[in-house]
């Protein structure tokens, strides 16, 4: 049997988990205060949510999802993302009603079936905010305010947030005519993809990678310059208030987005480090999704930063594990319950113990503690067990202190006497 995970799918070392920890923490409080509660999520739901609101014609419900058949019949997906499920909870649970204004985020598992590469995974994770109930300028203003929050938090090199309108129901229709015109008419030079997106999803031909389809679209209309008042005046507020704010962004109206159900203000921000895959994080606002999925007519602006990105774009800053304040050897095979005991107690009142082998020699055993840098080890041996006492062994200042640690002190009594013992403390 291959030992190797699947294809896409990543087993995560030591170093990586601390710093997706670290990047998740500096991101949660920011996102705390800014008062975002916290949601969980399920990580399957009905493939029809993601067909109806992320879109029929999006690369991701066409060809990225993975689906099955459940035993009764009903087909269920692996979510793709976290927008349509954050909606469908906050409707299940009647919180249009309840918290009318309300802001969530969440964070775990996303599943998309792309061909890996470096930052793109079959699984990663995601960050992500929803503000639901606000269809102000003011909530896109704070969103994006919040989006470079989390970048300087979290250390994110050279980010950059771009930022675009794509209209609503009013302007977009003939928006999308006028585009698919001019793709039409340059139908031969454009790649496979843009051909079979020209009328299914006539935007996606404005961020094609391909050189040649670049060039076809040098010069076709704009969503930005074809806005309706409304949108024209929501999108130039936004703007108006980041700048205000302090809050430097980026035009960028070449700039779509790969889910459907956006509307009006979209944003993605890049970061260094990424190679091709530089879009950290991304979203807009999206106010017709919960009438989509039969809910009352709630707006929504929120984002969703990619995990893996993040730490790609932070490295630099990895952290390492917690030092060891202190080991405890046991010398003594009859010592170890004594050791293991001793080490408890002190763990619980917060020291991070590590226990030695009674198996090793004694020469080993401090070979290792020296490695694991803890400031004193706490021998115990016949003689000690015999005296009640621990020897402490002063890594720092390289001194013994025999029998010097009562074996059944209280863990303050404890730690005041290592201290006492260890120059700089333990
Ligand atoms: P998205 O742009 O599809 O938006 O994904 C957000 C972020 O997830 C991306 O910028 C990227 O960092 C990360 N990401 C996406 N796919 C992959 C992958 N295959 N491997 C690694 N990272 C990936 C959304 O998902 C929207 N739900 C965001 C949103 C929230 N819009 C409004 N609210």
């Amino acid at each position: 049997m291959k030992l190797a995970a699947v294809k896409g799918f990543r087993d995560i070392q030591a170093g990586e988990v601390l710093a997706r920890r670290a990047v998740l923490e500096a991101s949660c409080e920011v996102l705390e205060n800014y008062g975002f509660e916290e949601l969980e999520l399920p990580l399957l739901e009905k493939v029809e949510l993601f067909k109806r609101t992320v879109g029929d014609t999006s690369d991701i419900v066409e060809k990225e999802m993975y689906t099955f058949e459940d035993r009764d019949g009903s087909t269920l997906a692996l979510r793709p993302e976290g927008t349509a499920s954050l909606v469908r909870a906050y409707l299940a649970a009647g919180m249009a009603r309840s918290q009318p204004e309300g802001r969530f985020y969440y964070q775990g598992a996303m599943f998309r079936r792309e061909r890996p590469q470096k930052g793109r995974f079959r699984q990663f994770s995601q960050i992500g905010a929803e503000m639901l109930g606000r269809s102000d300028p003011a909530a896109d203003a704070e969103a994006v305010t919040l989006v470079a929050d989390i970048c300087e938090a979290v250390g994110l090199r050279e980010y950059r947030v771009e930022l675009n309108s794509l209209g609503d129901d009013a302007c977009r229709p003939a928006y999308r005519k006028a585009l698919e015109a001019w793709g039409q008419e340059r139908i031969d030079s454009l790649c496979e993809d843009c051909r079979s997106r020209l009328q299914r999803n006539p935007l996606r031909l404005l961020d094609c990678k391909v050189e040649a389809c670049r060039e076809a679209m040098q010069g076709a209309p704009m969503m930005v310059d074809s806005l309706c008042d409304d949108c024209e005046s929501h999108h130039g507020r936004v703007n108006e208030l980041l700048t205000e704010s302090g809050v430097e962004v980026t035009a960028n109206p070449r700039m779509v987005r790969g889910l459907d159900y956006y509307c009006r203000t979209a944003f993605e921000v890049t970061a260094a480090g990424l190679g091709s895959q530089d879009a950290v994080g991304g979203g807009g606002r999206y106010d017709g999704l919960a009438a989509l999925l039969g809910g009352p007519d709630i707006a929504g602006v929120g984002f969703a930063f990619g995990l893996e990105r993040m730490v790609l774009a932070a490295a630099g800053q990895e952290p390492s594990a917690p030092p060891v304040d202190i080991v405890v050897a046991p010398l003594e095979e009859r010592a170890l319950g004594v050791v293991l005991g001793l080490a408890r107690r002190l763990r619980r009142a917060g020291k991070r113990v590590e226990v030695e082998s009674p198996s090793r020699s004694l020469k080993a055993q401090m070979k290792r503690a020296d490695r694991s840098g803890a400031a004193c080890v706490l021998l115990v041996g016949e003689a000690e067990l015999e005296a009640g006492k621990a020897t402490l062994r002063d890594m720092v200042n390289k001194a013994d202190h025999a029998q010097l640690i009562e074996l059944d002190g209280d863990a303050e009594q404890l730690i005041k006497c290592i201290g006492e013992a260890v120059k700089g403390g333990a």
